[in-house]
């Protein structure tokens, strides 16, 4: 089990129009408002969704996250939102490299890196998805194909930031799918990535950063995840969107 601060994390994805958007975070304002100790928790709904979640947990501990963003301050790019929009409307974090972005809108390492930049920049952190696909995983290389994102995708972050990184282990083939990583697969490649942050910014700073592991993550399997030494918490899909699956795990990081 890891000393590093718990984070509980909810990836809405495109789920939630602003009514359903302003029940949910009040209903996890009833239920996780207050934190267990050691424990942070985070809902990242959709962006059009940031200011009526942000409202209605406001006084709560639960911290406010967007799911992606533009690298740019601010100019002619169409639907796009930059950090310091997000930051705006009080999100802490923003998710980038979600394995959903890379494949469907075909964004790269160097995409991620400038969005890493930018939003350090903002004074957001940012939650940078990694995973290998089933093929991958079946070959036996997911913890060079893993390690070798996270050199493409965060080398360029200076070091005296590096520490406000958190890094999302989320294996493809256990994304949405009820197919989980078991807690040792989770530790293989999550302990990996530590290794890797170690060589890019040294031991201290790797220690500090918080690695979660997402994949059909939810009550019932994450207190076996956060028992292994380089899991500090969860990025979580579909329970997340249930109010009471969220808490559970919640209550049981
Ligand atoms: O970002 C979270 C995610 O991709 C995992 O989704 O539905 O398998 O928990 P899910």
């Amino acid at each position: 089990q890891s000393r590093r601060t718990r984070l509980i994390a909810g990836n809405w994805k495109m789920n939630n129009g602003i009514g359903e958007a302003a029940v949910l975070a009040s209903r996890l304002g009833e239920l996780v408002g207050t934190a267990p100790e050691g424990v942070e928790v985070l809902v990242c709904p959709p962006t059009i969704d940031l200011s009526v979640v942000a409202d209605k947990i406001e006084g709560t501990d639960i911290r406010l996250g967007a799911q992606n963003c533009y690298w740019e301050k601010s100019g002619a790019y169409t639907g796009e939102t930059a950090p310091g929009m997000i930051r705006g409307v009080g999100a802490l974090y923003c998710i980038i490299g979600h394995s959903e972005r890379r494949e469907y809108f075909g964004e790269t390492d160097a995409d991620e890196m400038r969005k890493a930049r930018a939003l350090i920049d903002a004074g957001i952190t940012p939650v940078f998805c990694c995973g290998e696909s089933e093929s991958v995983r079946e070959s036996g290389s997911q913890v060079a194909f893993v390690c070798d994102q996270i050199k493409a995708g965060l080398a360029g972050i200076e070091l005296a930031r590096a520490d406000q990184l958190v890094v999302a282990y989320e294996p493809i083939w256990a994304i949405g799918t009820g197919k989980t990583a078991t807690a040792a697969d989770a530790q293989e490649v999550c302990g990996a990535i530590r290794k890797t942050l170690a060589e890019l910014f040294g031991e201290q700073i790797a220690e500090g950063v918080r690695v979660l592991y997402g994949g059909s993550a939810k009550p019932g399997n994450i207190a076996e995840f956060l028992a292994e030494r380089d899991v500090d918490g969860a990025l979580v899909g579909g329970a997340s969107l249930v109010a009471e699956d969220f808490a559970a795990m919640v209550a049981r990081a």
